[in-house]
C-alpha cells in the first residue's frame, strides 16, 4: 500500500497544479483537455501498467531492469537503459526551480503579502521575483536540498511519511479554491475555456504537448514508475493501482485547471502567459478572498502553498530516487554519496534554468530559453522516446506469458485475467503507434 501512495505522490505534483493549467492555456484550451484525457486513458495508462510490470518483474533499478529482462542481455538495452538516468536528471534540475518558486510563495503567504492586490500588482510581484538573480536560485537550492535529505534518509521512512497526510489536504484546498474562483466576477470564461467544446484552437502542437503532458503528469517514460514498481509487493493488484493513480492524477489536474483558469479570466490575465500563470493568478484569488473572507484567506494561502510544496517534493524525490537507486546498485556507493552527486549536477543545472528567467533571458537556443529547452527536450522528446521503448519492450521483447503472469498475479485475479487481452493490445499496438506518430509531430511542427 505504501508504494501505491508513493506512486501517487510521484504523479501528483507541479505537473498537475502548475504545468497542466499553463499548458492548456497555451496549447488549445478545450481541445488540449480532450486530447489529454483520451491520451491518459488509452496510452498513458497502458504505459503505466507496462512500467510497473517491468519494475516488479525485474525487481531492480530502472536502467538494469531492461538488461535483466531482455533475453541475451543485448547491448541495445544497455544503452537505452541510460535514458532513465538522463531524463530524471534533466527534469529534476528545472522542476526544482519551480519548487523553489512555490517555496518563495509559501514564505510570501506567511508574510501575508497576498492581500488586496490588484492583478497588476500580483503580476509585478511575480516578475520582480523571477527576474532577480539570487532569491530564485537560493530557493531552488533550498528546495532541492529538502528533497535530497528525504532521499538520503531512505525510501520508506522518508517518502511514505510525506505522501500520506498532505494529498487529502491539498485536494480539499484545490476544490475550495476552484469553487471560490468560479464564483469570481468574469470567471465563467475560464470554465468555458476548459469545457466548452471548441476545437478551433486545436493544432498539431496540441497533440504533441497534450501527450507529453500526460506522460509527464503520470511520471512516465523515465524510470520513476519502474523503480517504484520494483518495490511493489507481489500480491498487489497492478490494474487497480495503475488505474487508481491515473484517475486521481487526472482529477487533480482538472481541478487545478478549474481553480486557475476562472481566476485568469477574472483577473484579465492572458491564458497563454506561460510558466508564470499560476503564480500570477493564485495571489489574485487570495487577495480577493482577503476581502470576502478575511478570517480564513491567510490560512488558506499558507496551507495551499505548503501542500503544493510537499506535493512538488514527493515528485522531485521520485526523480532523485531513480538516479540514486541506479548509482547505489550499479557502483556500490553509499546512498549519501549518490544523493550528493545527483544534487551537485541537478543543483548546478537548475541554476542555469533559474537564470534563464532573469539575467540569461536573452540567451536562447533554437528560440527556446534554457528552461524551455530542458522542459521541451525532456517532456516532448525523451519521455516519449522512453515510453515508446518501454511499450515495445513489454509488447515485443518480454514473453506474453510473463507479462500476463505479472499482470494477473499468476492468474489469481479474475478481473485482471479478463481485461488482459485489451490491455496487452493497447500496450503492444495502440500505444506504440500513437507515441511514434506524436513523437514525429514534434519535428515537423
Ligand atoms: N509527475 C510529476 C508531476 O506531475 C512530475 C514528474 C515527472 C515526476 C516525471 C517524476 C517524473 O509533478
Amino acid at each position: 500500500m505504501a508504494v501505491i501512495l508513493a506512486m501517487a505522490g510521484s504523479a501528483i505534483g507541479l505537473g498537475n497544479i502548475w504545468r497542466f493549467p499553463y499548458m492548456l492555456g497555451e496549447y488549445g484550451g478545450f481541445a488540449f483537455v480532450l486530447i489529454y484525457i483520451v491520451a491518459t486513458l488509452l496510452v498513458s495508462l497502458p504505459v503505466f501498467v507496462a512500467e510497473v510490470v517491468i519494475g516488479r518483474r525485474s525487481r531492480c533499478n530502472a536502467r538494469d531492469a531492461f538488461v535483466r529482462l531482455a533475453p541475451g542481455h543485448s547491448g541495445f538495452w544497455r544503452i537505452t537503459g541510460l535514458l532513465p538516468v538522463l531524463i530524471p536528471t534533466i527534469i529534476a534540475s528545472y522542476y526544482s526551480v519551480i519548487g523553489g518558486w512555490s517555496l518563495e510563495y509559501l514564505v510570501k503567504a506567511f508574510q501575508g503579502v497576498f492581500s488586496s492586490l490588484s492583478p497588476e500588482q500580483s503580476a509585478g510581484i511575480f516578475s520582480g521575483f523571477i527576474s532577480s538573480t539570487w532569491t530564485p536560485i537560493v530557493m531552488h537550492l533550498l528546495f532541492f536540498a529538502l528533497c535530497a535529505v528525504v532521499v538520503a534518509l531512505g525510501v520508506k521512512s522518508g517518502i511514505e511519511l510525506f505522501s500520506k497526510f498532505t494529498m487529502p489536504v491539498l485536494f480539499v484546498l484545490v476544490v475550495f479554491i476552484a469553487i471560490y474562483s468560479i464564483c469570481l466576477p468574469g470567471a465563467w470564461g475560464g470554465v468555458e475555456y476548459i469545457f466548452k467544446p471548441d476545437l478551433s484552437r486545436m493544432t498539431p502542437r496540441t497533440f504533441a504537448y497534450a501527450m507529453g503532458q500526460s506522460f509527464y503528469s503520470l511520471s512516465l517514460g523515465m524510470g520513476a514508475i519502474i523503480t517504484y514498481g520494483s518495490y511493489v509487493h507481489k500480491n498487489e493488484n497492478i490494474l487497480a493501482s495503475s488505474t487508481g493513480t491515473a484517475i486521481s492524477d487526472l482529477t487533480f489536474a482538472l481541478l487545478a485547471a478549474l481553480a486557475i483558469m476562472p481566476a485568469v479570466f477574472a483577473a484579465g490575465i492572458e491564458p497563454g502567459a506561460g510558466p508564470g500563470l499560476i503564480f500570477q493568478s493564485i495571489p489574485f484569488i487570495f487577495s480577493k478572498m482577503s476581502i470576502d473572507m478575511p478570517w480564513i484567506s491567510g490560512v488558506v494561502a499558507v496551507m495551499f502553498f505548503l501542500t503544493v510544496v510537499v506535493a512538488a517534493m514527493t515528485s522531485c524525490i521520485s526523480l532523485i530516487e531513480v538516479v540514486t537507486a541506479y548509482l547505489v546498485e550499479r557502483y556500490h556507493i553509499s546512498r549519501g554519496k549518490a544523493v550528493a552527486a545527483v544534487s551537485l549536477v541537478c543543483g548546478s543545472a537548475g541554476i542555469l534554468c533559474s537564470l534563464s528567467f532573469g539575467p540569461l533571458a536573452g540567451f536562447t537556443i533554437g528560440g527556446k530559453s534554457i528552461f524551455d529547452l530542458f522542459d521541451w527536450v525532456a517532456s516532448n522528446i525523451l519521455l516519449l522516446l522512453m515510453s515508446l521503448i518501454t511499450v515495445v519492450f513489454v509488447g515485443f521483447v518480454m514473453k506474453k506469458d510473463d507479462v500476463r503472469d505479472e499482470f494477473t498475479n499468476s492468474g489469481s485475479l479474475s478481473l485482471n485475467r479478463k481485461v488482459f487481452p485489451a490491455v496487452y493490445f493497447l500496450i503492444k499496438w495502440v500505444a506504440p503507434v500513437a507515441i511514434a506518430v506524436i513523437f514525429l509531430t514534434n519535428f515537423i511542427l
